[in-house]
C-alpha cells in the first residue's frame, strides 16, 4: 500500500513511523510512505502556507496553493482511491472503516492546521474527511499516525501472526477477551484455570464468552450493535 502525507509539520511524523509495526512494514515494502512538506511547494519566499481567515475569523487557515500544487503533482504518477483530511468534523474512524481503507493501494491524507485548510480544497480535493474522536487537537498528523496505524497492522504480513488482526476487538462488534501470561500465581491472584486445561475448544468459548460479557460490562452501546447482528 501506498501512503502520501500532506503537512506543514513533517517532523511530527518521523517518530510514529520510525518504531515497531509501522517500521516493520516499511521495512518489509509492505508500506509505501511518503511524506511531503507543504512548504516545500509555497511559493511564498518565506515558505508560507497559511493566511488569514477572510471575514476576520480568528486563527490562521492553510492555504490552496500549496496544497493543490502538492495534489496536482502527486495525481499525475499516482491514482488515489481515497483523498482524507484529517479533521474533528470528519466521519469517525471505526475498526470497520479501517478494513476498508486496508483494502485501497493508494491513499492519500492532508493534516490540517491552525483553524484548519481553505473550504475549497475539501471541495475540489478531499474525497473524505477522517476524525479519531470528539475532541480537539492542534493539528493532524497525529491523528493521521493513529488512521495509518490502524490501517496497516491490518496488511497480510504486517503482523507476525496473520490471526492476530482477526481476534483485535472490535472486529465483530465486541472487546478482546482478557489476556494473562507468566506468572501462574501473583499475589494470590490466579490465571483462570480453562486456559492451563490443554483444551482448545473450551478456551476458545471461554474466550468468546468473556469478550461478550466484557462488551456488555464495559461498552453496552457496542453489546447493543453485536446483539443486533447475531440476531
Ligand atoms: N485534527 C484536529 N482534531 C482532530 C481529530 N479529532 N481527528 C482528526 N483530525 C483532527
Amino acid at each position: 500500500m501506498r501512503v502520501d502525507i500532506l503537512t506543514c509539520l513533517p517532523k511530527l511524523l518521523e517518530s510514529p513511523f520510525a518504531h515497531s509495526i509501522l517500521k516493520r512494514a516499511i521495512d518489509r515494502n509492505l508500506l509505501n510512505l511518503h511524506i511531503h512538506d507543504l512548504r516545500d511547494y509555497s511559493l511564498d519566499k518565506h515558505k508560507k502556507v497559511d493566511d488569514y481567515a477572510y471575514g476576520g475569523a480568528a486563527g490562521m487557515v492553510l492555504a490552496i496553493p500549496p496544497i493543490a500544487s502538492c495534489i496536482n503533482q502527486l495525481k499525475e504518477k499516482v491514482a488515489y482511491q481515497e483523498i482524507i483530511y484529517m479533521a474533528p468534523d470528519g466521519e469517525l474512524l471505526t475498526q470497520q472503516l479501517a478494513n476498508q481503507l486496508s483494502m485501497q493501494e493508494n491513499l492519500l491524507i492532508l493534516c490540517g492546521h491552525y483553524k484548519g485548510v481553505d473550504e475549497r480544497v475539501r471541495q475540489h480535493f478531499v474525497t473524505r474527511a477522517i476524525s479519531i474522536g470528539d475532541y480537539v487537537l492542534s493539528g493532524g498528523e497525529l491523528a493521521a499516525a493513529v488512521l495509518v496505524d490502524a490501517i496497516v497492522r491490518l496488511l497480510p504480513g504486517v503482523l507476525s501472526d496473520e490471526t492476530s488482526a482477526l481476534t483485535d476487538s472490535f472486529q465483530d462488534n465486541l472487546v478482546a477477551p482478557p489476556v494473562y501470561t507468566r506468572p501462574y500465581n501473583f499475589q494470590g491472584m490466579c490465571v483462570p484455570d480453562i486456559l492451563l486445561s490443554g483444551n482448545e475448544k473450551a478456551i476458545r468459548e471461554w474466550e468468546y464468552q468473556t469478550a461478550i460479557e466484557r462488551t456488555k460490562q464495559l461498552r453496552p452501546e457496542l453489546y447493543n450493535k453485536f446483539n443486533t447482528d447475531v440476531e
